[in-house]
């Protein structure tokens, strides 16, 4: 199959929009699975790229189908699909990933990173690239890292002091290291699907959130909130990942070939993440919405409000692990 595809300039940031269309017989099919918006966001656009790419590029030997914003599978659902040959790619969110591997789970962690130079530095350093086969015995191999931005907290009332959480229902993904940050908060953590977010949010099902510029922007979560707190306590990144049985089943050549487009669409895309974070900042703003900074000892607040939870972790990730991440610096 060839895709229909153009690209068109935006805000600097370059939008694929793509056309599926019929696999031919004899093409390998690739269903890849998300569950974020399609465009205007750097998982949907990676995502559009890689399948212009394949569907241009191993025309005849592959054919990829893009499925976003849930369409196929929503995360709860889409690595026991995978497993079972339903799907063939994902790009859930790290947090994601807790009934496969415990060493994920480091991603975690509050105030880990200082920004997304540092954790780009540390998965390129090997104990980084070592993570992706931490599931090769569950069946599951991570292929590439992809990018989406530092977390923001928001709430139906204003967040800036760490105590004005408590009390409150937030949503979180599934995983025991965000439940704890919001336990040591006082607050109540509710794990939901994301496509489930904007409607929990409007009906006052939960009061908050924690999330990227990009997924609060493209889901409208700003516009049932109090405001926006940039906390910038953690981060939102993806591992795409592929079954090993599938990936070890493919003819050899096309598998190396599929391997070097998404490493190319990787150091592409990511690059382009952070600086569409900043324009859905920016956008976020433009919608009227309050985003309240943080000065160094509001900060610092949060920083220790949230600190308990590494000791909770320590065991279950390893001191050498979180050692390895906390080594990299980031752009400070
Ligand atoms: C995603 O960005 O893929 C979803 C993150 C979330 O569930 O909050």
């Amino acid at each position: 199959m060839r895709a229909i595809s153009y690209t068109v300039a935006l805000a600097g940031v370059l939008a694929t929009t793509s056309a599926m269309a019929q696999c031919d017989p004899g093409e390998e099919v690739i269903r890849f699975s998300h569950v974020t918006a399609e465009q205007g966001h750097p998982k949907g656009e990676a995502a559009l790229l890689l399948q212009e790419r394949v569907n241009n590029e191993l025309d005849g030997r592959a054919c990829m189908e893009v499925y976003p914003s849930s369409t196929l599978f929503n995360d709860d659902d889409v690595l026991p699909a995978m497993l079972r040959g339903e799907v063939e790619m994902a790009a859930p969110s790290l947090s994601k990933f807790s009934s496969y591997t415990q060493s994920l789970q480091l991603f975690d962690l509050p105030f880990l990173f200082e920004d997304m130079l540092a954790v780009e530095e540390f998965q390129n350093s090997d104990a980084g690239q070592a993570l992706k086969e931490s599931m090769v015995d569950e069946g599951l191999l991570g292929l590439e890292f992809w990018h989406n931005g530092m977390k923001q907290f928001s709430a139906n009332r204003p967040l800036i002091q760490p105590s004005d959480a408590a009390g409150l229902r937030f949503r979180i993904q599934p995983s025991a290291i965000l439940n704890a940050q919001i336990e040591a908060l006082g607050a109540t953590a509710t794990p939901m699907p994301f496509s489930e977010v904007y409607a929990a949010l409007e009906s006052g099902g939960v009061d908050g959130q924690a999330n990227s510029w990009s997924n609060i922007y493209t889901q409208s979560f700003h516009t049932v909130q109090d405001g926006v707190t940039e906390s910038n306590h953690g981060i939102l990144d993806y591992l795409v990942v592929t079954s090993t049985t599938w990936w070890d089943g493919l003819d050899p050549e096309l598998r190396d070939d599929l391997a070097q487009i998404l490493l190319e669409v990787t150091h592409e895309r990511n690059r382009f993440a952070f600086e569409l974070g900043e324009l859905n900042k920016i956008r976020v703003r433009q919608d009227g919405v309050r985003i309240r900074r943080l000065d160094a000892e509001t900060r610092a607040a949060w920083v220790s409000a949230l600190a308990p939870v590494w000791a909770q972790f320590e065991d279950e990730i390893g001191l050498d692990l979180i050692n390895a991440a906390e080594a990299a610096e980031g752009g400070l």
